[in-house]
């Protein structure tokens, strides 16, 4: 929305949410707002108060809108009928009960949140009941619901929105595609805007989602196998991205995937074939979010084998808690399993992140059972490198923030204690620069050097 807002300076904008704390947020002084996304800022300082708003007001906003975005969150459901597997929808649901409330005129519903095939029906009936409802002594309202799917990515969600491969609109009704179209087109040219049906739409989110996760699935597989067998899994990663068919993009070994969408989507895959019968289908996805468990599993093994079966009472610096560089989410971070496997087995963990909040890593960390049991390691926080690795056992390199690449790793095994190790679970520092270091390197997707 602050680039539709920034694009479009004639189209006002306004952000609705019902929590408080994070509109307040959006709206303080000092532009501290609640996501870290690079370029952001700018756009929000730019255009907040002229042509972009937020606010708790709900009515007001469903009222005078033209063009209203559904973009709450739709999480895997914990409990129920499809837990596990399903999406829970209740947010979207509510939100579409709000619009048939307040709306009062012919209203464009664009599902932007990425949701199951055939929400979008959902929405539908929902929104056309509100007629039965309804003062007869008003015109009756009308709807049109399309489905806009976002394929940014955290971390470049503001070059991905402003240079997108291609838009995708679904939907039946021409003169609200064509509206929404339109708005695109101030900034996208017209054959990157993809006009499909609603249920092609809805499935190409989840089918990308699912390809790219399928990808890094793919290349861990590989990476295992590079070292056991003394290839490199970089060199293997170049030879077939130069194939124009395979493509470059997404090779790139790792601790396993993380983030709130890939597992989710696969999940959603795996449940509306299962639903359909399709039961061939759904093990084949399945086994990507299991590949992507082991891959996890399988990197905080190998530091505890490392330390002969046992890291317990051992200092164990964390490089890296968000699921990917650029970003402050740690959701579905593969740190958070590699950490907590670390101190299960007793390891004393010192957690370093540039962006991540001590707060939030608490949140994820901290339970019950860990304040009770005294064989669990401990974990700290601290955005001082130095501390992290004075008397430090291992590092283990979680996440690719670029200042991790100017590290002096000489002057970081000096303050370590020997024999130490660094696991590059991302496969990124250079290795000539371990050249007569007592630091001995672990490199996925090539062991140890
Ligand atoms: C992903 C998709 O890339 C977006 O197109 C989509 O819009 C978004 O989900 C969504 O559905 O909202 P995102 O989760 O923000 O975006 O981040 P990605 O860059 O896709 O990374 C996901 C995970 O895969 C990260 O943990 C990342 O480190 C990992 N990854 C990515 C690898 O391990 N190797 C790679 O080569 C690329």
């Amino acid at each position: 929305m602050a680039v539709i807002s920034e694009k479009c300076p004639e189209i006002k904008v306004t952000l609705v949410d019902l929590n408080e704390k994070r509109i307040a947020e959006w709206n303080s002084d000092d532009y501290q707002l609640p996501v870290y996304e690079p370029n952001l800022k700018p756009l929000i300082k730019k255009n907040r108060d002229k042509n972009l708003f937020f606010t708790t007001k709900i009515k007001e906003a469903i009222n005078e809108a033209d063009i209203i975005f559904i973009s709450v969150n739709t999480p895997t459901k914990t409990r129920g009928l499809g837990a596990g597997y399903a999406s829970d929808l209740k947010w979207v649901e509510s939100s579409a009960r709000s619009i048939a409330k307040y709306a009062q005129k012919h209203t464009i519903v664009v599902e932007k949140s990425t949701v199951p095939v055939r929400t979008a029906e959902l929405i539908k009936k929902i929104l056309t009941s509100s007629n039965l409802e309804s003062d007869k002594t008003n015109p009756p309202k009308t709807f049109s619901v399309l489905s806009s799917p976002e394929f940014l990515a955290e971390g470049t969600a503001i070059t991905d929105l402003e240079n997108p491969d291609r838009v995708l609109i679904g939907g039946e009704d021409t003169q609200a595609l064509e509206k929404l179209s339109l708005i695109y087109q101030r900034w996208i040219p017209k054959e990157k805007i993809f006009i499909t049906s609603l249920w092609s739409s809805e499935l190409a989110k989840l089918t990308a989602n699912a390809f790219l996760a399928q990808r890094i699935s793919s290349i861990n597989a590989i990476s295992s196998l590079c070292e056991k067998s003394g290839a490199d899994v970089r060199e293997v990663s170049k030879a077939i991205g130069a194939d124009s068919r395979i493509g470059n993009k997404f090779l790139n070994s790792g601790p396993g995937f993380g983030g709130s969408c890939f597992q989710k989507d696969l999940l959603n895959i795996v449940y509306l074939c299962r639903h359909y019968g399709l039961s061939e289908a759904a093990d084949y996805w399945e086994q990507v979010i299991l590949l992507n468990e082991w891959q996890k599993r399988r990197i905080s093994n190998l530091i505890i084998e490392t330390f002969f079966g046992t890291v317990s009472s051992k200092k164990i610096a964390i490089l890296g808690f968000a699921f990917k560089s650029n970003t402050n989410d740690t959701r579905y971070s593969p740190a958070i399993n590699i950490v907590k496997d670390l101190l299960e087995n007793g390891a004393n963990i010192y957690i370093h992140d540039p962006q991540v909040s001590e707060n939030q890593i608490a949140l994820i960390l901290d339970d019950q059972n860990r304040k009770i049991d005294k064989n669990i390691g401990e974990w700290k926080f601290t955005r001082d490198l130095k501390i992290a690795c004075k008397g430090a056992d291992a590092l283990v390199l979680l996440t690719e923030w670029e200042e991790y690449l100017k590290l002096d790793w000489s002057e970081l095994s000096d303050l370590m204690r020997k024999p130490s190790w660094l696991f590059d679970t991302r496969g990124i520092v250079d290795e000539s620069l371990f050249i007569g270091l007592t630091l001995n390197l672990w490199k996925v997707g090539k062991g140890f050097l």
